[in-house]
């Protein structure tokens, strides 16, 4: 994939411009000369060893891997662990210690929406629908409403019904027992608009009793495709539906060990969630935080550290912080005590407009190392996308609540008027965050230079803590 990229001898120009501009007028500026782990002028050296060969098109390639290669990757189903022994089989070949850690999950109820053309979608079925590998055939019909039986048509006994999911569950259940009773051969439900503005995700529907027909949870945005493919004329749909059980999550853990090992060596961990929700490809959310952690790898594999760092992609995030949460809690008070930074990219690439900041976020808004030492790296670079922000859901929560300083970087938009309003691309956990539609090398240069600058700073060479 050709992709027009920043000419890297225009960028240095550029950057050092912004630096002498920054520090004479922004604040953060400020706190880089001051609280920054080393100062200004000699990290700005070491930084443009990161910033000169860091590349957002070879990050890319891993995201078109995990999103396009192998497509949605919920956790503990197959698709994640082919992605595990992807960003391993990655890892090993830079040369580093690899291992995989397991942990169990909770059941997966998926669903195989099949057309004629063989093509087919993955979408969440309900429990207590008919989950079977036996297929449900049927011509398909869109219901705008159901609440009530009138709504559905005279002919809808054996027809597959998709309507809008009403907003509360009481609601969307009366749906599915009106759509049984009309003798519906299966219902899906559209999604809603999502809580965080999101065109809406996959579901798994939840139903007061079993029915035996397949009932599944359908993105918005299926939805919306299902109905212009009926405009165009009749639509044979095959469900099946399918209980994965006894579930395995993964995480991959690689070590670079430090130049000089003693008792006291401290460690610094760079962890992404590499496992996606179901139906959605996960370009953005979050094949770019693995792609941008691999990228890392492979530029820091050629330098030595003064302190241990740690590789990690976590299983089951999107399952409840699954594998950040198993990692924490099987390490022992002296190994959490040795962890002094975990920094943690998740939906570092979005190519949404709105979101122009590459926000550095801890959950109760406190600054760490890892704040610290990326908005300094950002002033000293003339980058002013980093700023510092206030958010919990993702993989550095379980750290923060261990006491272990950890941060997230996300990209998102705040509104002028009110500034703690966030904004994040409207295909979030969709069918949609693909790389067409959701990855900007541009965004993923700009956090591969800031992250990978700040924490080269905080790993190469022993520093006093900050703010401990
Ligand atoms: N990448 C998101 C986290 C995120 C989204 C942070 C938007 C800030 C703004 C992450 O993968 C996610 O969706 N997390 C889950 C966590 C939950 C399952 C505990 C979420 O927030 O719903
Ligand atoms: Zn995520």
């Amino acid at each position: 994939m050709r992709m027009a990229m920043k000419k890297k001898g225009l960028k240095v120009a550029a950057s050092l411009l912004a630096v002498s501009m920054a520090f004479g007028t922004v604040g953060v500026a400020a706190t880089a000369n001051t609280t920054g782990p080393t100062s200004g002028k000699s990290s700005y050296s070491q930084d443009q060893k990161i910033v000169a060969r860091v590349d957002a098109e070879r990050a890319i390639e891993h995201v078109r891997y995990l999103s396009e290669e192998i497509g949605a990757r919920p956790g503990g189903l197959a698709a994640e662990k082919e992605s595990a022994e992807y960003i391993y089989n990655t890892l090993k070949s830079y040369g580093y210690d690899v291992e995989y850690q397991y942990f169990p999950v909770a059941d997966q109820y998926i669903a195989e929406v099949a057309f004629a053309d063989g093509t087919s979608w993955q979408m969440a079925a309900g429990p207590n629908g008919k989950v079977s590998d036996d297929a449900v055939k049927g011509e398909v019909i869109f219901v705008d409403g159901g609440s009530s039986l009138n709504d559905f048509p005279a002919d809808t006994a054996g027809k597959i019904v998709v309507m809008p999911r009403a907003a509360t569950t009481a609601g969307y259940r009366t749906q599915v027992n009106n759509a049984v009773e009309a003798g519906a051969a299966g219902v899906i439900l559209q999604s809603l608009v999502g809580s965080r503005g999101n065109y809406g995700q996959t579901f798994n529907p939840s139903l007061d009793k079993k029915v035996d027909i397949p009932v599944f949870g359908a993105a918005f945005i299926q939805g919306e495709w299902l109905k212009e493919q009926l405009a165009e004329g009749p639509v044979e749909l095959s469900l099946t539906a399918e209980q994965f059980s006894n579930l395995q999550s993964v995480n991959v853990i690689a070590t670079k060990a430090p130049k000089g090992k003693s008792k006291d060596t401290k460690e610094v961990i760079l962890g992404a969630h590499h496992d996606s929700v179901v139906g959605a490809p996960g370009a953005n959310d979050n094949a770019s935080g693995v792609g941008l952690m691999l990228e890392l790898a492979r530029v820091y594999k050629g330098y030595n550290t003064d302190k241990e760092l740690k590789f990690i992609a976590f299983g089951s995030e999107e399952r409840g912080l699954l594998g950040a949460r198993h990692y924490v809690n099987q390490l022992s008070q002296e190994q959490k005590d040795k962890i002094e930074a975990v920094f943690v990219p998740d939906m570092v690439a979005t190519s949404y407009e709105p979101a122009k900041n590459l926000y550095v976020m801890t959950p109760d808004g406190s600054r760490n190392m890892v704040t610290d030492s990326t908005t300094a790296a950002g002033a000293r670079l003339g980058n002013s996308d980093i700023l510092p922000g206030t958010f919990g859901s993702s993989d550095h929560v379980p750290f923060h609540q261990a006491g272990i300083p950890a941060a997230l970087f996300i990209w998102m938009g705040v509104d002028s008027w009110s500034p703690l309003v966030y904004h994040i691309e409207k295909v979030y956990h969709t069918p949609q965050d693909t790389i067409e539609d959701n990855i900007s090398p541009e965004r993923m240069q700009s956090a591969l230079d800031v992250i990978g600058s700040g924490l080269f700073d905080v790993v190469r060479k022993d520093v006093p803590a900050l703010n401990k």
